[in-house]
């Protein structure tokens, strides 16, 4: 595990300096070669001034002087053409991704490997980052912050956050980013095979190691009895009646549970520890 992700780090480094080196002598027919940051301002001073004064230009600043001289065309392509003869037809105004990938190809991988759907979909940087011109409205460079920017694409789910029962701090939703990272090593991108891990990072105690786990939560995680953003039964619960729940997997229940007594429709009020115990292999006790 620790070997593949160093792997990807090295050659995405490797590649990264590669390509910029490249990308940034390249010549090309519409472009005409590199003129530096200097000459854009000639006639752009406030956006090179806001730019260099900004986030992205200041990260870039601290790699070198030169990257940041070459920013500008790092993303619009080379600026001659246009310089010496100013038209939107001779500059790209709005940059391919290609433009970000060649200084961030770890970013890149890291998405694919963590979050495929995204690319796969057709989601590119720009969807969820600003260029840096003007201060962006949350970091990292991002295009809103995370709960309203994903809310953006996903308002099914943002949506579920404001059920009754939600992961909430009063009227503010968590943020997606609480449990999904969009570059993360981990892959917390794709929960759905990264299982409970998501859910321990906060809820440490429902981990165990119990002496008497309930085995579903080894098995299939949190997610066979809860539901992750929001829900209309209590504690998030996939089913209204906990009954039904638990019967779902446990068909034969010893007699004296007498299911059509509501007293033994709540089984969670014997069977306290529901996570796993270390007293009682029947839940009863922690
Ligand atoms: C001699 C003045 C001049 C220089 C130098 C210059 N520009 Fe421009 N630029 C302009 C003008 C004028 C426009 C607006 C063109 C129009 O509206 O038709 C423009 C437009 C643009 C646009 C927007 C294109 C669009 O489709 O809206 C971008 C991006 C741009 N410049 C980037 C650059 C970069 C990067 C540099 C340096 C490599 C640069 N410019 C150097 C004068 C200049
Ligand atoms: C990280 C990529 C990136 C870099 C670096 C960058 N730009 Fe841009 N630029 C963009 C994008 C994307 C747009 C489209 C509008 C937007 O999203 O702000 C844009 C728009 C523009 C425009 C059109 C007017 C506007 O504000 O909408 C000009 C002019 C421009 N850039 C000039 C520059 C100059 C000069 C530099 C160098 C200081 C520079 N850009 C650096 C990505 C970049
Ligand atoms: C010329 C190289 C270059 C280009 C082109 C470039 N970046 Fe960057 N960017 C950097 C550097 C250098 C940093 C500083 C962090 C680092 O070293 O990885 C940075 C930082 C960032 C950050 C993190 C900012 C922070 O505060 O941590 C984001 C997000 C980002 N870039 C997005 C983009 C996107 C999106 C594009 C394409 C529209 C892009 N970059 C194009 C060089 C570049
Ligand atoms: C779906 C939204 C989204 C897309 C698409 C996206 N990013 Fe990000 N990016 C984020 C968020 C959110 C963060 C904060 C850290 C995290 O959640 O992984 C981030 C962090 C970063 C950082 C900071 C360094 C880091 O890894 O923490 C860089 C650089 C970056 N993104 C570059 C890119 C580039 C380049 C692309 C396109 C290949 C891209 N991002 C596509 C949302 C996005
Ligand atoms: C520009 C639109 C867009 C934005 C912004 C966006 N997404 Fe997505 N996202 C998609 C699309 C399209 C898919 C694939 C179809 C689907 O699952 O809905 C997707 C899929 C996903 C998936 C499912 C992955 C899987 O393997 O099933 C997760 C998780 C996700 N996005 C999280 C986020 C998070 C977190 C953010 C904010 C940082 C975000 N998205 C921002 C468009 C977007
Ligand atoms: C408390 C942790 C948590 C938070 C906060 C969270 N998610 Fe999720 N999300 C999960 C888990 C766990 C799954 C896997 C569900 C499954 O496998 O059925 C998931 C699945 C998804 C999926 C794919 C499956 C689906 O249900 O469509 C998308 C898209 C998604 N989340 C987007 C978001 C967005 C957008 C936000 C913020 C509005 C967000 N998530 C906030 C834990 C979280
Ligand atoms: C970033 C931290 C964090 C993560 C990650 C997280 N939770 Fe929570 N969870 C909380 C907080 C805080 C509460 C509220 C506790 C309270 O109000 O007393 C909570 C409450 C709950 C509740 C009780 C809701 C109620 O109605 O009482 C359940 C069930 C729950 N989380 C399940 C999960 C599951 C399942 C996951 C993984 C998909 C998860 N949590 C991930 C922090 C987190
Ligand atoms: C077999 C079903 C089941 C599984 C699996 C499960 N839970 Fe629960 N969980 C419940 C039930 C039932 C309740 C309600 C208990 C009550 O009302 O007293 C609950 C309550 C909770 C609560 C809120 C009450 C409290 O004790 O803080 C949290 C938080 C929680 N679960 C987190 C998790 C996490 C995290 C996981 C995965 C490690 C998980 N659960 C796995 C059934 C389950
Ligand atoms: C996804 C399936 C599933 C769900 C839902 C589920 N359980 Fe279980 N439970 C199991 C499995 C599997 C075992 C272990 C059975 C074994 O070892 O024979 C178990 C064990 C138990 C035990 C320990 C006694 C025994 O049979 O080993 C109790 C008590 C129990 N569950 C109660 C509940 C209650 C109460 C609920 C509802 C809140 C519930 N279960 C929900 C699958 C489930
Ligand atoms: C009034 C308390 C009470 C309620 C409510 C209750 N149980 Fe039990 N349950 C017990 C006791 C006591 C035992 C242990 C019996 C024994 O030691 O033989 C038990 C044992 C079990 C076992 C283990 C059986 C075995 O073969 O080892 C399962 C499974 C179980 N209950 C499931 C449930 C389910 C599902 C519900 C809800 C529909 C539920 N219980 C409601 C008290 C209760």
């Amino acid at each position: 595990m620790a070997r593949g992700r160093l792997f990807i780090a090295v050659t995405t480094v490797g590649v990264a300096l590669t390509a910029l080196a490249l990308g940034l002598r390249a010549e090309d027919a519409k472009g005409g070669g590199l003129v530096g940051a200097q000459t854009c301002a000639t006639c752009h001073e406030d956006t090179v001034k806001a730019f260099q004064a900004g986030e992205h230009g200041t990260a870039m600043a601290a790699r070198s002087s030169d990257m940041l001289n070459k920013a500008c065309e790092g993303c619009h392509g080379p600026g001659a053409a246009h310089a010496n003869d100013p038209s939107k037809t001779n500059i790209n105004r709005i940059p391919k991704q290609d433009a970000c990938i060649a200084c961030h190809p770890k970013a890149e991988a890291l998405m694919a490997l963590n979050l495929p759907a995204h690319p796969r979909n057709g989601v590119v940087c720009l969807d969820c980052h600003t260029p840096g011109h003007t201060p962006a409205p949350a970091k990292p460079l991002l295009a809103a912050a995370p709960a309203v920017l994903c809310a953006k694409c996903h308002g099914d789910i943002a949506a579920a956050f404001k059920l009754p029962f939600a992961h909430r701090q009063g009227d503010k939703p968590f943020d997606c980013t609480a449990c999904h990272t969009v570059h993360g090593e981990n892959r917390t991108g794709r929960l759905r095979e990264w299982k409970n891990g998501a859910c321990l990072e906060c809820h440490l105690d429902k981990g165990g190691p119990f002496i008497y786990p309930h085995p579903p939560r080894n098995a299939n995680g949190c997610l066979q009895c809860h539901t992750p953003h929001g829900s209309t039964n209590p504690k998030m619960l996939t089913r209204s009646r906990v009954a039904d729940l638990c019967l779902e997997c446990h068909m034969g229940v010893p007699s004296f549970h007498n299911i059509s007594n509501p007293k033994f429709r709540a089984c969670q009020t014997c069977h306290i520890a529901i996570h796993g115990s270390n007293h009682d292999p029947n839940l009863k006790d922690d």
